[in-house]
């Protein structure tokens, strides 16, 4: 079974009640998503390779390392995905940006693919799939199934608010990929929706209702 990680740090929980909160308006919207990410950003990136170099500081040479390899590439689920990327090339930014389009189809809750377009060498990259939102786990398992049919394996998934229904649903369909998450709400209502959750994170990082 992959791993869960409820990222709790206290500046993460004051990020999360501020996006909750239906007075927050779009701009403080996107930034505290911005934020968030990076903040999660650190904790996900705790396994990337390192190599062994020489650096010579003002004082004498000293045996440091730096991030071996390709690292890591971010892909995030459209639209809301995209309010987390700079966050997490604010730490990672080397890394390449692939896009997945999903939305769900309002009636059966189905994730429908719009688009997708990765990096040439997502195949040797670890892939960080970033959503603000797990609820049924339908838009995630599919973007998790789209990476894998190109050959992908080091896969993660970074979402702020989940619901229970959504991580059994990845951690069933997708045991070898770790989740990390900010919050893990009550449940879901009969429209899908994450309860408490913040609404829908499409239209609040954009301004679209
Ligand atoms: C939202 C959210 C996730 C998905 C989560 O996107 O950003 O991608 O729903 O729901 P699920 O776990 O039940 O699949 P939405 O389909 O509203 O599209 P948008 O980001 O374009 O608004
Ligand atoms: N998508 C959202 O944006 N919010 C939810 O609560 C569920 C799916």
């Amino acid at each position: 079974m992959g791993k869960l990680v409820i990222m709790d740090h206290p500046l993460i929980q004051h990020k999360i009640t501020l996006i909750r909160d239906e007075k927050t308006v779009t701009k403080d919207f996107r930034d505290l998503v911005q934020e968030l990410a990076m903040l999660m950003a650190f904790e996900v990136t705790r396994d990337l390779p390192l190599k062994d170099v020489q650096v010579q500081t003002p004082v004498s040479l000293a045996k440091a390392k730096v991030l071996s390899g390709k690292t890591v590439g971010i892909i995030p689920i459209l639209r809301a995905g995209l309010g987390m990327v700079d966050g997490i090339l604010s730490l990672v930014p080397d890394a390449k940006v692939g896009h997945i389009g999903l939305y769900r189809d309002p009636d059966t809750l189905q994730p429908v693919e719009y688009y997708c377009k990765l990096p040439t060498d997502a195949q040797d990259r670890d892939m960080i799939i970033v959503d603000p939102m797990l609820a049924t786990g339908g838009s995630a398992i599919g973007a998790i199934e789209l990476l894998k049919g190109h050959g992908i394996k080091n896969i993660k998934l970074v979402c702020l608010i989940a619901a229970p229904e959504g991580v059994d649903a990845v951690q069933k369909a997708h045991p070898d990929v770790d989740l990390f998450i900010a919050a893990l709400d009550e449940k879901l209502n009969d429209h899908g929706y994450i309860v408490p959750g913040l609404g829908d994170a499409g239209d609040r990082l954009f301004g679209t209702k």
